[in-house]
């Protein structure tokens, strides 16, 4: 399974590529903001890491770049779709699941500029990402289990009706908003492709109290052996 990484912060993103080998970026306008940088100059500084690493290209590290989400007209969302995607070939273009959203996602992906459907919260609204040929779609499940739902059923279903009609791997499951280890053995053992979460989500999973117990087992012991 691949790990994005949520983020729009350029050391986060070089510590994550370095510590867990991620496999591409997602970011929102919550994390451009964050970042504290004006959104162009944040592009920049992925555009320039990926060339950096030699990673180029959305096949090898892509980066899904949201668009302004006060647009609600196909036409004025391509146009920026296509502006940002001709900034660098790892940009993905992130837009909203709306008519609107879907209309311009249709498009753009007619002219070869990949797209991931985001703010997708059923199965329903991921089957039209894959019907319109979005290489993403971001179904949330932290903001829905946060309100009580438990979503690996509806995680399960999308990988379920895209493996029924030949989408699954063409639009691929990002299974976005996670917020816990549970959560990425959950989106790994239903099989979606990706799970995308903050750096902080990655470090805790790779924690267990029990490693820290044995790692001081171990210590003791080869303290009290002759090692020369
Ligand atoms: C997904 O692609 C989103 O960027 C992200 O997961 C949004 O949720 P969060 O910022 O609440 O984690």
């Amino acid at each position: 399974m691949k790990y994005f990484l949520d983020s729009a912060k350029i050391n986060e993103i070089r510590e994550a590529y370095d510590t867990f080998g991620i496999d591409g970026v997602t970011t929102n306008p919550n994390h451009i903001m964050n970042s504290g940088k004006p959104f162009y100059t944040v592009l920049d500084e992925i555009a320039q890491f990926v060339r950096e690493k030699g990673i180029e290209g959305y096949d090898k590290f892509p980066v899904s770049v949201e668009i302004n989400p006060h647009l609600d007209d196909a036409d004025e969302i391509v146009k920026m779709g296509k502006a940002i995607a001709a900034r660098s070939s790892n940009f993905v273009i992130k837009i909203p699941c709306t008519e609107a959203g879907v209309t311009a996602a249709r498009r753009l992906e007619k002219e070869g500029v990949r797209t991931n459907l985001t703010l997708v919260f059923s199965a329903s609204q991921a089957l039209i990402a894959a019907k319109n040929g979005s290489l993403f779609v971001s179904p949330f499940v932290g903001w829905k289990e946060s309100s009580g739902e438990d979503c690996k059923r509806y995680i399960k279903d999308i990988v379920d009706i895209y493996k029924n009609y030949g989408y699954f791997g063409k639009t691929q499951i990002i299974v976005a908003a996670v917020r816990t280890g549970k959560q990425i053995v959950d989106a790994a053992t239903i099989g979606a492709d990706i799970v995308t979460a903050g750096l902080q989500v990655f470090k805790d999973s790779l924690y267990h109290p029990f490693t820290d117990y044995g790692l001081g087992k171990f210590t003791a012991a080869w303290d009290k052996t002759i090692t020369e």
